[in-house]
C-alpha cells in the first residue's frame, strides 16, 4: 500500500503498535499507615510475559488487582493502550479486556463449569444463551476440558478448577492475562497441567502478568521478570539475566533462596 512511499507521513495505527500495551506510571498505594505500592512504574509491550515475583507481602497481589480496577491507586496512573484504567471507566469493561485467575480457584459451586464460563457472557456481554454456551465451549475445549462442561466445580480437580477459571477469564477476549500465584494451591502434577495451558497463551502471543513461584515457567516463558520488594520494583530484565546474573544484592539473595526451596 502507501508504505513504500517516502512521502507519506506516518501511520498513526502503526506507531501507535509500537508503544507499550501497558503502562503502569508512579503507581503509589496504601492500606492505612503501610505504603504498599511505592510507585512503580513499569511498561508491558503486546504479547509480552510480565513474570513478578518477590517476598511475600512486597505487594504483587496489590500491583494486579490495580491493574484492572479492583483495587483503587492512590496516586499514579495506569494505561492499557489509549483506556486509562485508572480512568472514569467502568470496572466492568477493565475486567473484560484485562482477565484474571487468581490463586483460590473461585468458581461458583452451584454452576457447572460451562455455566460458570456463560454467566459473564450473558450478564456483561448480553450474549443469548446459545451464543454464550457456544463459546464456553470452545473456550473449554482451549484449555483441555472439552468433557467436563457439564461437571460441578466439586467433581473437578484443582487443576480442571483453576483451568475453567482460565477459560472464563478467556472467553471474555481479553487484551491481557493476569495470573495470582494460579498453581500455589496445587500439586505438583495439577499445576503442571495449568502451567502447559498457560505456555500455549504465551505461545499464541497473549500478554500476560503472572504472580509465581515456578521458576521454570518464570525461566521459560517470561518477557521480563521484575523483582518486587517492599512496594518497589528492585530489579528488571530478562529471565536469564535476572536468574544467572542478578546485579541488585537483593534480587541475587531472592533468586538464591528459591533455589534451596
Ligand atoms: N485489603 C488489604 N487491606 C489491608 N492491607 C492489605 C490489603 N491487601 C494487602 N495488604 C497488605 O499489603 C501488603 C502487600 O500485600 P500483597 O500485595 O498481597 O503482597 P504479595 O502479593 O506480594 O504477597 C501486605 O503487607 C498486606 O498485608
Ligand atoms: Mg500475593
Amino acid at each position: 500500500m502507501t508504505d513504500t512511499e517516502p512521502t507519506t507521513p506516518a501511520d498513526p495505527e502503526t506507531e501507535h503498535r509500537t508503544e507499550p500495551l501497558l503502562r503502569i506510571e508512579h503507581v503509589v498505594k496504601s492500606y492505612g499507615d503501610e505504603r504498599v505500592l511505592e510507585g512503580v512504574s513499569l511498561e508491558i509491550d503486546r504479547g509480552d510475559v510480565e513474570v513478578l515475583v518477590g517476598p511475600s507481602g512486597s505487594g504483587k497481589s496489590t500491583l494486579l488487582r490495580c491493574l484492572n480496577r479492583l483495587t483503587e491507586v492512590d496516586s499514579g496512573r495506569i494505561f492499557l493502550g489509549d483506556l486509562e484504567v485508572t480512568g472514569d471507566t467502568d470496572p466492568n469493561e477493565i475486567r473484560q479486556q484485562i482477565g484474571m485467575v487468581f490463586q483460590d480457584i473461585n468458581l461458583f459451586a452451584h454452576l457447572t463449569a460451562r455455566e460458570n464460563v456463560t454467566l459473564g457472557l450473558k450478564q456483561v456481554r448480553g450474549m443469548s444463551e446459545a451464543e454464550a454456551r457456544e463459546r464456553a465451549d470452545a473456550e473449554l475445549a482451549r484449555v483441555g476440558l472439552a468433557d467436563q462442561a457439564d461437571s460441578y466445580p466439586a467433581q473437578l480437580s484443582g487443576g480442571q478448577k483453576q483451568r475453567v477459571g482460565i477459560a472464563r477469564a478467556l472467553a471474555m477476549d481479553p487484551e491481557v492475562m493476569l495470573f495470582d500465584e494460579p498453581t500455589s494451591a496445587l500439586d505438583p502434577e495439577l499445576s503442571n497441567e495449568v502451567l502447559a495451558v498457560m505456555r500455549e497463551l504465551v505461545e499464541e502471543g497473549m500478554t500476560m502478568v503472572v504472580v509465581t513461584h515456578e521458576m521454570r515457567f518464570a525461566r521459560g516463558a517470561a518477557s521480563r521478570i521484575s523483582f518486587l520488594e517492599d512496594g518497589e520494583i528492585v530489579e528488571r530484565g530478562p529471565p536469564d539475566r535476572m536468574f544467572d546474573d542478578p546485579t541488585h544484592e537483593r534480587t541475587k539473595q531472592f533468586f538464591e533462596s528459591i533455589r534451596h526451596d
